[in-house]
């Protein structure tokens, strides 16, 4: 009997065995008129598959059928598993399918814009063709995204998207076991929630109105309604104006929000178990993804600590500051600088990952809570991976006049977001959280350099389509 088998879960134990497999062709090899290569390809995985012309299974019109398909049409194949006498080179699989019978069950067009082969190779590959004078066909991020479908093909690629499940699996599943409940905010809201003028506009039924910007006012005002411990998944939009490697004008935040008993490193504790959970999980259940990004894009494993190292800003700006790079005590870190400070935490405490705690009142967000012994510092933090942040968090304030008050300050109509600020006035326990971005947690894990990787079909300055 033939059973339908993963391209992924072919191997020397099923030698001898009829298989029926689905792929796409990933390669097409004539040899003569009597045998052919096809290399078939599902997922991660590839497999050979080898065409013999013999008296019994296989003609030369089947051949010949074989070689004239055109790449990425996909296949149904029906063969017999061996194991070859010397090791395949270029597949995952290490044992060949001898084709007994095969069906074209989609044809693509013959010329694609993308050959995956070209889209799959990684730096090394294109070195190495330099010294032998090989001509090798690069294939540009533009071109990549316009043909997103094609280039999401790619073996890196395939991993990544199901690294970044995972992620979002072990956020949730962490926060559950820790009794948060999971809401959804509306993504049409009022006004500006981040202050800044970074928003979408539309036009609500007559009145203006926009996309969030993030959950951070109905996710306090769902602790203002009496749950103790919430988080969310869902899109966030910013109208970025910079078009950089790490900016999208939509992305996947995590966002979590939580009463505090006595402390904002409460917030802090959930951040460390969270991460260093999904780190390890990542690394354990994950090696097939991880190999799969290493092959093209190779990077070092992140290196974190059992327990998540805690700084202060004013440490990070002191330990700047002794390796000649001076930051206004009281300004914000540049992404040059916040770069540079990872490299240095790195050197002394050797992690890539960390928090930095107490960042001036000046430069954090209006609804964000003083620290009770030096008002100009705020009970807030950001978190690091290789430098780069993925996380801002903090205390908020969660009495009405001061939120008011400090509403004002930072420059914010009042009467714009009364309905939150008056959701302090029925009596609102003290509480903090934070906001992840989904898409840099997977760039930054695998050190990829631009979040456009990250995005099934990244939203930038210039990108609305595909
Ligand atoms: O630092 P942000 O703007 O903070 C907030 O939205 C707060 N409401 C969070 C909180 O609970 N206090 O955004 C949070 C995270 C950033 O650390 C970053 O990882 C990601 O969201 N992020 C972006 N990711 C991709 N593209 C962008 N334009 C991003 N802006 C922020």
């Amino acid at each position: 009997g033939r059973e339908w088998t993963e391209v992924g879960d072919l191997g020397a134990e099923k030698a001898g065995r009829t298989v029926l497999i689905r792929g796409a062709a990933q390669a097409i090899r004539p040899v003569s008129k009597k045998m052919a290569f096809l290399v078939l390809r599902q997922a991660m995985s590839t497999v050979q598959c080898v065409l013999v012309a013999d008296a019994r299974h296989v003609s030369p019109h089947m051949v010949k059928f074989a070689t004239a398909l055109s790449k990425e049409s996909i296949l149904d194949v029906e063969g017999v598993v061996s194991v070859p006498s010397q090791p395949i080179k270029g597949t995952t699989q290490q044992v060949e399918v001898q084709v007994r019978k095969l069906y074209c069950i989609n044809r693509a067009i013959p010329n694609l814009p993308i050959n995956i082969e070209d889209a799959a190779r990684s730096e090394a590959e294109f070195a190495k063709a330099e010294l032998t004078g090989e001509q090798l066909v690069r294939v540009g991020q533009d071109t990549r995204l316009n043909n997103r479908v094609l280039d999401l093909r790619t073996p890196a690629n395939q991993a990544i998207f199901r690294i970044q499940c995972q992620v979002e699996h072990i956020f949730k599943q962490f926060l559950l076991s820790k009794d948060f409940v999971g809401i959804h905010t509306p993504k049409l809201i009022s006004g500006s929630s981040e202050g800044g003028a970074a928003v979408f506009k539309l036009d609500y039924k007559g009145q203006p109105a926009c996309l969030a910007q993030s959950p951070q006012l109905c996710k306090q005002m769902a602790i203002c309604g009496g749950f103790g411990r919430v988080f969310e998944v869902g899109p966030v939009f910013r109208a970025e104006d910079s078009y950089t490697h790490r900016h999208l004008c939509e992305f996947v935040g995590l966002d979590v929000e939580m009463e505090i008993k006595e402390h904002y490193f409460e917030v802090c504790d959930i951040v460390d178990r969270l991460f260093v959970e999904m780190f390890d999980h990542l690394s354990k259940n994950c090696k097939r993804e991880l190999e799969a990004i290493n092959r093209q894009y190779p990077f070092e494993p992140l290196k974190y600590l059992p327990k998540t190292l805690r700084l202060t800003y004013e440490e990070g700006i002191q330990m700047l500051k002794e390796a000649g790079t001076e930051i206004e005590p009281m300004g914000d870190l540049n992404t040059e600088s916040e770069k540079k400070l990872g490299w240095l935490v790195r050197q002394k405490y050797d992690t890539d990952f960390y928090i930095l705690c107490r960042y001036p009142l000046a430069v954090r967000p209006f609804y964000t809570m003083p620290c009770y012994d030096d008002p100009a510092y705020t009970n807030s933090f950001d978190v690091f991976i290789r430098g780069e942040e993925i996380i801002s968090g903090a205390q908020r304030i969660h009495t009405p006049e001061l939120l008011a008050k400090r509403a004002e300050a930072c420059g914010i109509d009042v009467k714009t977001i009364s309905t939150y600020i008056d959701s302090f006035k029925y009596g609102a326990p003290p509480h903090g959280g934070f906001g992840v971005g989904l898409e840099r947690v997977v760039m930054l894990f695998c050190a990829l350099n631009n979040i456009r990787k990250t995005s099934m079909f990244p939203r930038d300055p210039q990108r609305l389509v595909p």
